[in-house]
């Protein structure tokens, strides 16, 4: 049977030189991390699955999709950035998904007298710190980053994606009903994955780009601005406690800052907001 997939994305210098795609697997992420420390893949190859029988999610949560509906995938990236800016990698794929997905759903088309007509699919996504993509408040995507070295020493990261494309409601955990979305349910159309992960990827080499030659400075700022939760209040889950303030912005590692109802300002490296 022909993959609905590309087996590169033939434009790109680097991202998705090589893209394979498996029926089943444990999960992309795992498996892209045993082939990169055996030496058999090198940056910017990509894997995609149908299914995983023990997908991962941050804070080692399940991640589960039935079989052929989500876009389920991972990628190698060896960039060259200090250790403390491995968060930092996580909000630039976010960027990238959301604009391979901005590209196809948020076009504009034109009437007959040039005024814009918003296009028929047309969705809203929203970032959420540090790696939810939303879409009407649901969780559409996440995006799980892990560290490594190759046995030549070399440290990579493993960037793996999960986004809900053709699960209708019925697909999803009745404990998530609510909470998660998919292209499908906000668009009712099925979607192509295949397409979709040729936007996503076409992004990322652009963003991975800038990132090789300019450093990572850009990142956060960039990131800040297409979520739009500068000055919002938000209650940060972080361990044990739970700290409740405004959102000042991101420090230059990507983590988030927040000012308490008492003044002080703290950074959270990891949690979850709510
Ligand atoms: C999260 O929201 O906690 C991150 C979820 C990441 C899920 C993707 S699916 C493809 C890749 N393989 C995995 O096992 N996890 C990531």
């Amino acid at each position: 049977m022909i993959s609905e997939f590309p087996g590169s994305i033939h434009e790109n210098r680097i991202i998705g030189k090589s893209i394979r795609h498996l029926p089943v697997v444990d999960s992309t992420n795992s498996q892209l991390k045993a082939e990169v420390e055996a030496g058999l893949f090198g940056e910017g190859s990509v894997l995609v699955a149908d299914y995983q029988t023990t997908g991962r999610g941050r804070f080692d949560r399940q991640w589960v999709s039935p079989p052929g509906k989500a876009l389920l995938f991972s990628i190698i990236l060896k960039p060259c950035i200090d250790p403390g800016e491995q968060q930092l990698v996580s909000l630039l794929v976010a960027l990238a998904v959301t604009g391979g997905l901005d590209e196809h759903f948020g076009k504009h088309e034109h009437d007959s007298r040039g005024n814009e007509i918003p296009y028929r699919d047309e969705i809203c996504l929203r970032l959420k710190w540090p790696n939810d993509i939303l879409c009407d408040g649901k969780k559409m995507c996440g995006i799980l980053c892990e560290t490594g070295h190759s046995k030549s020493g070399e440290r990579y990261i493993i960037a793996g994606i999960g986004l809900n494309v053709n699960q209708s409601e019925s697909d999803f955990d009745a404990g998530l009903k609510g909470n998660v979305t998919s292209l499908y349910v906000e668009t009712e159309r099925i979607q192509q994955r295949g397409k979709l992960l040729g936007l996503i990827l076409r992004q990322l080499e652009v963003y991975y780009d800038r990132l090789q030659e300019t450093g990572t400075r850009w990142i956060a700022p960039a990131w800040l601005d297409r979520a739009g939760i500068q000055g919002d209040i938000l209650t940060v889950i972080e361990q044990s406690r739970t700290i409740s303030g405004e959102c000042v912005g991101l420090n230059r590692e990507g983590a988030l800052m927040v000012r308490k109802h008492d003044g002080e300002i703290i950074t959270v490296y990891s949690g979850d907001i709510s």
